[in-house]
């Protein structure tokens, strides 16, 4: 199965894609998290990606489509996979579906993770990652169990550099510009799932376990 979470900056893709690809034994493919590794590792991909997520812009296209298949190429054709922040424009959507055709292969389901812009404001501007798995804490609504150390392998807990109000809002702004229009290109192939993306944590992820299994929401 390959499955795309789809949402504004702070819907909970991250959040929600931890816990459905356990549950359901999919590979978790999340572009920012690939770009954050980059960064931390100091490489040229890195350092390059870098100039553009700390003013909330979009990494270009080319660079971004080539890093994303060529992560997916490294998994085992059996492998199912939830994409997590890709694809964002339509061109990288196109050239997912290209890509894909070529192995005989479709997405089958696009979980689009709605959630009230105020909302996603407040989530953001309280985050905290793990700086080795990426995964998310928030302050108020999923602390970690010791202050500062991530739940999952100990390791220490940051705020991203693009977690700031201005810059969460500029990515908002690009977020409803370049990548909004994917939720009608995904409606249109009769592969969207809208998931109410309010509420306690567990619950969305039975919603959208649940949407995924039916295959319709
Ligand atoms: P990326 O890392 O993908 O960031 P994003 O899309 O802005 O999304 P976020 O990670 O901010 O939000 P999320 O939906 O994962 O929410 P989370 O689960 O963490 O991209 C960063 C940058 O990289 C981009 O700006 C761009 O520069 C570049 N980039 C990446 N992909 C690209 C692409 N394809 N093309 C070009 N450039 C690309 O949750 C948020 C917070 O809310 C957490 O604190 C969490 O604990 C909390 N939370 C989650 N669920 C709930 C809940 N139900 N109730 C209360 N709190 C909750
Ligand atoms: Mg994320
Ligand atoms: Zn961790």
């Amino acid at each position: 199965m390959y499955v795309i979470f789809l949402g504004a900056p702070g819907a909970g893709k991250g959040t929600q894609a931890a816990v459905v690809a356990k549950e359901m034994k999919l590979e978790h493919v999340a572009s920012g998290d690939l770009f954050r590794q980059a960064l931390d590792k100091g490489t040229e991909l890195g350092k390059l990606a870098k100039s553009y997520m700390e003013k909330g812009q979009l990494v270009p296209d080319e660079i971004t489509i080539r890093m994303v298949l060529d992560k997916i190429s490294t998994l085992g054709k059996q492998t199912g996979i939830i994409l997590d922040g890709f694809p964002r424009t339509l061109a990288q959507a196109e050239a997912l579906d290209k890509a894909l055709v070529k192995q005989e292969k479709a997405i089958d389901k696009v979980a689009y993770i709605k959630v009230g812009e105020k909302e996603l404001l407040k989530r953001l501007s309280g985050r905290w990652i793990c700086r080795n798995c990426q995964a998310p804490y928030h302050i108020i609504d999923s602390p970690p169990k010791v202050k500062g150390k991530c739940d999952a392998c100990g390791g220490e807990l940051y705020q991203r550099a693009d977690d700031t109000v201005e810059t969460a809002k500029k990515r908002l702004e690009v977020y409803f510009a370049q990548t909004a229009p994917l939720i009608d290109y995904y409606k249109k192939a009769g592969k969207l799932l809208e998931i109410n993306g309010e509420g306690k944590i567990d619950e969305i992820s039975s919603r959208i376990v649940t949407a995924l299994k039916a295959g319709h929401s």
